[in-house]
């Protein structure tokens, strides 16, 4: 597909790409860290307004216990076997401008970019959505405030990365369905 047939990374990240659900308690390094949150800064943003803010956190950092139980206590679950970032060893938070048309967007291009990052490192990752309803409820200024959110600014989205121990394959798609070609 390329001019000089060499194998191309990014498209063989794309498609060996899936969540995982299960990780070691292996930590990441400062160098993986630090390429994958470059790879979120990189990513474009409407304007160029750069309105994304991360915030790294630890597994074991007590206020994801805390946001575990607003999480189920909101969606009146019982405790689960997992928490919702399944053990991962960091979890990232973005959040971005309130008021801004492209923050949710843009958040989640650079999610993807980070994701995109991390797996070409050979770690693992997933998405997480679930606690949007905990961070931006009755208890958003509490949450806030301890993961240091800027004033100003409302979670997105999260993203858990580690050392992957499942390996769920990629998932299906229906090109029929989801894809019209125009003439
Ligand atoms: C916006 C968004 C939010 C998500 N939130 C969660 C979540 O809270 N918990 C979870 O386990 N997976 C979450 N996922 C992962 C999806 O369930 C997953 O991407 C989907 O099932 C397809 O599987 P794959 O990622 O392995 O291709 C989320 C994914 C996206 C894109």
């Amino acid at each position: 597909m390329n001019n000089n047939n060499e194998p191309n990374q990014v498209l063989s990240v794309i498609e060996s790409r899936s969540s995982g659900r299960a990780y070691s308690s292996e930590q990441l390094t400062q160098e993986e860290l630090n390429v994958i949150l470059k790879a979120g800064l990189m990513a474009p943003t409407g304007m160029n307004r750069q309105e994304v803010h991360f915030t790294v956190v630890k597994g074991d950092n007590p206020v994801l216990l805390e946001l575990d139980e607003e999480k189920r206590r909101l969606r009146g679950q019982d405790k689960q076997l997992h928490n919702f970032y399944y053990e991962a060893p960091v979890l990232i938070l973005l959040s971005a401008e309130d008021g801004f048309k492209w923050s949710r967007v843009d958040a989640g291009i650079a999610v993807q970019n980070m994701t995109l990052a991390a797996e070409s490192l050979g770690l693992g990752t997933l998405i997480i959505g679930c606690i949007y309803d905990a961070l931006n409820g009755e208890r958003k200024d509490y949450f806030s405030e301890l993961l240091q959110i800027p004033k100003g600014y409302s979670f997105q989205i999260a993203l858990a990365v580690g050392h992957k121990t499942d390996n769920k394959p990629p998932h299906e798609y229906d090109f029929e369905k989801q894809v019209t070609m125009l003439g």
